[in-house]
Order: structure tokens, then sequence, then C-alpha cells
């Protein structure tokens, strides 16, 4: 057992400490606060303590379980939120009362609540497992079947296994180990959070992350098992975006981490989410989703540690074969908890205050991201979303480049987007998706060639529009010729009736591939036949002011069942307009 020989905001440091190791949880002070070590020098500690440590003095005792920090696994985990650590928050609530108490040790996963545990099929006595193998599954949730797994490192002969209903600690199996030792495995495991969980290689991923947000999916797509990065200035959006992600994307788990944001933000999220219902099955979301939440106001170190615990989770799905989104907002909040005990560790600064080490740790959270071949031979994948918020929405900072550089999808946020309430305020002309190529094979399969031409086309007339733009600038839109003016309308038609997305209306709020191509398909067929009609000596001014585009508008109001006829129609419509301004 150590003792505590000083004490500074949220690091403690300890002597006496022998035996433990870098990463272990301890115990520190009489209260028992949760503590992580992240420094070791002989026998003296400096521990990262994830509860309020006011009070707390030296000469108190610290004692380490002599175990790395972990998240507990197992069924009742989805719908769960957690703080950094990974303490049930409503579990605490009941036994502690709204506040925290410090020193509180509330299990992760219930340990009352039994759950039917189903043998895998083919499984049986005497059969040899390996390491992540699947010997059953529980169905947690309406929408999930939770598959319960040999923890990482665990392989041999099964000597028994039960089916029935079980607690996550009663054993449900015995595996008996190539050395004779016999394990008894329970419901839940165990994993460390700052170790990368094992799988059997990454493998390419083939197929997008599909949002229903119009300039991500069609623009800026992210792929399964890919890494996004959004960065944007205070109130440009991030947030909305991340719970459209989290609300509408068809991942098959999601794991939200709030990370330092503002209480009421989260709040947000805790009384919001619970509401939300599946779009496609019509049950509660969190029936597939585990929250993270670590408000600013909760300790600085736990801050620290949610994004580790969030990525562990995701893995763990992963493993068993799922789509996995996590989206953390804000890695900046993360950053700043990572710079905050740095410099009370007095280490070097690097840019901005920031430690050296920064841009090491944000390529190694979004690292983990990927499409793997599980242990037990599935293919899972841990898609990443991270929302960035540089100060001042300059992202030449540490952290917007560190993100930069590492993630393949950027959705640059843009305030003056924002304030002429163009959202999702994803800025098409500095955003950018590496993934296009890896996914062509898939869109072509899934939705057709002509998506990925529409794209194409419609990107060539916003990089057009913003060229005109820079020129009206100088000369003003009337010295532009006709053409020019219709190149002009034909961005505004892209930017306003296609790229526009309101989260808060029920049906704009979530649009399908299939649909987004009708709608583009329309969008294009209006810019051809303007064009003729150009050429037919209707003037660009006549054009403008024709009641044709207000059919397009109308196009985001069209229910997704209605899509295709609507379409048709609007096209029809659009088509007798211009036949009647040749007349
Ligand atoms: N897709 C959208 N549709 C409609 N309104 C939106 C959309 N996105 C953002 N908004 C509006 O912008 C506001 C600010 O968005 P949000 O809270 O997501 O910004 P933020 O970047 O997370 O801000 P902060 O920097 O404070 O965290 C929202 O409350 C909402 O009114
Ligand atoms: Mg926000």
């Amino acid at each position: 057992m150590g003792i505590i020989s000083k004490i500074a905001g949220p690091l403690a440091v300890a002597s006496g400490m022998t035996g433990s190791r870098m990463y272990d949880v301890v115990r520190v002070g009489r209260e028992r606060l949760i503590g992580e070590i992240i420094q070791l020098d002989g026998d003296r500690a400096i521990i990262q303590v994830y509860e309020d440590t006011s009070g707390i003095r030296p000469g108190e005792p610290v004692k380490s379980d002599g175990e790395p920090l972990s998240v507990e696994l197992g069924p009742g985990i989805l719908g769960n939120i957690f703080d950094g650590v990974q303490r049930p928050l409503e579990a605490i609530q009941r036994k502690s009362g709204a506040f925290i108490r410090r020193g509180i040790e509330v299990p992760s996963l219930d340990r009352k609540r039994r759950w039917h545990f189903h043998i895998g099929e083919g499984i049986r006595k005497g059969a040899r497992i390996g390491e992540g193998g699947i010997i059953g599954y529980v169905d947690e949730t309406e929408l999930v079947r939770h598959y319960i797994m040999v923890p990482q490192g665990i392989s041999g002969r099964l000597r028994s296994i039960r089916e029935g209903s079980f607690t996550v600690e009663d054993t449900i199996a015995e595996i008996e180990a190539p050395d004779g030792k016999v394990i008894a495995l329970t419901m839940m495991q165990r994993r460390p959070v700052r170790s990368v969980a094992r799988h059997s290689g990454k493998e390419q991923p083939d197929s997008p992350l599909i949002t229903g947000q119009r300039v991500v999916d069609f623009f800026f797509p992210v792929a399964k098992g890919g890494s996004a990065g959004i960065p944007g200035p205070f109130g440009s959006g991030k947030t909305v975006v991340s719970h459209q992600l989290a609300k509408h994307s068809d991942a098959e788990i999601v794991v939200y981490v709030g990370c330092g944001e503002r209480g009421n933000e989260m709040t947000e999220v805790l009384v919001e989410f619970p509401e939300l219902r599946d779009p496609k099955t019509g049950r509660p979301l969190m029936e597939r989703t585990v929250l993270i939440a670590n408000t600013s106001n909760m300790p600085v170190a736990a801050r620290e540690a949610s994004i580790y615990t969030g990525i562990t989770i995701s893995e763990y799905f992963r493993d068993m074969g799922y789509s996995v989104a996590l989206m953390a907002d804000s890695t900046s909040r993360w950053a700043e908890a990572m710079r905050e005990i740095s410099a009370r560790l007095e280490e070097m600064p690097g840019e901005e205050g920031y430690p050296a080490y920064l841009p090491k740790r944000l390529a190694e959270f979004y690292e983990r991201a990927g499409r793997v071949r599980t242990l037990s031979g599935k293919t899972g994948s841990v898609t990443i979303v991270g929302a960035v918020s540089p100060p001042g929405g300059d992202t030449s900072e540490p952290v917007s480049q560190g993100t930069l550089r590492v993630v393949k999808t950027y959705w640059a946020l843009d305030a003056a987007l924002a304030n002429s309430k163009h959202f999702p305020s994803i800025n098409w002309l500095n955003s950018y998706s590496l993934y296009k190529a890896q996914l062509a094979k898939w869109y072509s399969a899934n939705v057709g060639d002509d998506y990925g031409a529409y794209r194409e086309e419609a990107m060539k007339i916003l990089q057009k529009e913003a060229e005109l733009r820079d020129i009206v600038q100088l000369v003003g839109e009337d010295a532009l010729p006709d053409n020019e003016k219709l190149m002009l309308e034909m961005g505004r038609i892209i930017r306003e009736d296609f790229l526009r997305q309101n989260a808060f209306d029920e049906i704009d709020t979530y649009t399908s591939l299939e649909k987004q191509k009708l709608m583009a398909r329309a969008i294009l067929h209006y810019g051809e036949t303007a064009e003729k009609a150009l050429d037919r000596g209707v003037s660009a001014e006549r054009i403008i002011a024709s009641k044709a585009r207000a059919y397009l508008s109308r196009l985001k109001e069209a229910p997704e069942a209605d899509a295709e006829t609507a379409v048709k129609r609007a096209m029809e419509q659009i088509d007798a307009e211009f036949a009647a301004l040749e007349a």
C-alpha cells in the first residue's frame, strides 16, 4: 500500500508503490477515489484521479487494484449511460442521488439481472474454442443479439457449457487450456481500455456508412470502418451532425461519447436519446446504443479516459461481427484534458501548450477504426467520427491538424454557412472524402452508376459556381453572359434544394441514397432543359423567373415511399414550364 505525498488537482503523487505497474487502477485516499497510474519512477507513482480530489490530504493511503483501467463487457451494456470510466450514471443516481458521491463503487454491469444464455450452434462439450471464439448468445434487446465470446488470450477445450438464465457473474462454461488449467467463463469479460483489441487482420472497407445526410452520403461519404473528422467553429452544427449520425446511420451499434461539452448539451443527449426510435424497426434507439457522458463539470481525467472507454466498447461489438459507429463530441475537449494533465506533470509542452504526444494520441485513436476479420472469423467494423472545436474556427491549430493528418473524410463546417442558416454547414469546397474510389464498386452495384455520375456533375457545377461568384464580386451578376447566369442558378439550386437539409424536419431529416439519386436526377434534368431553352433563345432572366425551380424545391418534402413518383411528376412539370417559355 502506498501513501499520498502530494496532491494537485486531478493528480496525486504516492510513494511506497512497489510492485505497481503503469496504468494500474488505484484507490486514492480514505474515500477510495478511482485513479490510474500514469507515471512510475521506482516506488513513486503519479496518479491521475477520476474524481474530485478536494479535501484529500497527503498521508492518506493509496491501494492498487493490480489491474489496468478496464471496462466490463457483457449483457446489460446496451442502452446504458456511463461516465468516462464506465460508471453507470443511472445506477449511481439511484444509490447516491443527483450528485455522484465520491468513491462510490457501483459495478458497470448490473450484477442481479438475469439473461437467457443460448449455446451457439455446433458448440458442445469437448469442442475446441479459439480465443475470441463465440460460444453462445443472449438476445440482449429486440435489436441486438449479444454474442458471448471467449476472452482474448484464452483458448482450449470446452469442458462444460450450460444453457439457461444467468447473471453476468455466473459460470456458463469451463475451458481447459492447453496447459491443463481450467478456466471458468461468465457472460462478462473485462478489457483494458488503453490496449488495442486484437483481430485477425484489417480488411479494406468496401461499403459506405449510410447516414441519410445528403451532403455526406452524396459528396463526402465515410466508409464503414473508416474515420471522419468534423471541425467547426462554435455553433456551426458539430453536435447536430453527430446526433444525426447516431440516429440515422446504418451502423448496427452506436457508441456516443459526449466528451467535455457543456452540461446542458449533454442533458439534451440524455433526455433526447432515450426517446428516439430506430427508423427501421420503430424500437427504441437505445436498444443498440451505448452513451458515454462526460460533461465539462466532471473531472478532467475522466474526460481523458472517456475516449478510450468508448473505443474499447466499440471494438467489443465489432468482434461480434457488427458494424459499429463511434461518435466523439468533442475531441478538442479530450485534447484539452490531455493538455491540462500534461501541464500539471510539467512535461515539455509542444504546440499551443498541448503535449508533444498529442498527434500520436490522435493517430492512435483514429487508427482503432477499421474493418477487420475478427478472431472468430467474422467481419466487423468500427467507424470513428470525431468532432473538433478549433478556437475561433481556425483549423491551423494542433487538434484540427492532427486530425486532418489521420482521418480520410473531413467535413469542414463553416461559420458563414451556419450564419446564413445553411445546414448542415459542411463546406463543399474544402471538405473531402478519400473513400470514393474504394466505394465506387459498392455504389455501382447498389445504387447504380448514375449516382456517381450525378455526383461528379453536381460537384463540377458547384466548383464553377464558386469561380463565377468571385467574378460577380467584381463585376456584378448582370455583366455575366446568360449561360453563366444559368450556372449560378444551378449552383444555387444544388445548394438550397439538395445540400441544405433540416435535421428537425420529420421527412427532411433522412434521405435514402435512392431518393438522393432521384433528387439529383431531377436537378440535373432541370439544368439540361434550361440549357436547351437558352439555345433556343429564351433569356436566363425568364428561365430563372419561371416557376420550374419550385418543383425541385418541393422534393425534399416528398416522403421516401413517394419519391419516385414525386420526382417523375416534378420532371414533367419542369418540362411543361420550359415548353411554355419557348412557346
Ligand atoms: N442540420 C441542421 N438543421 C437545422 N438546424 C441545424 C442543423 N445543424 C445545426 N443547426 C442549428 O445550429 C445550432 C447549433 O448547432 P450545434 O449545437 O450542433 O453546433 P456545435 O458546432 O455543436 O456548437 P458548439 O461549438 O457550441 O458545440 C443548432 O441548435 C440548430 O439550431
Ligand atoms: Mg456542440
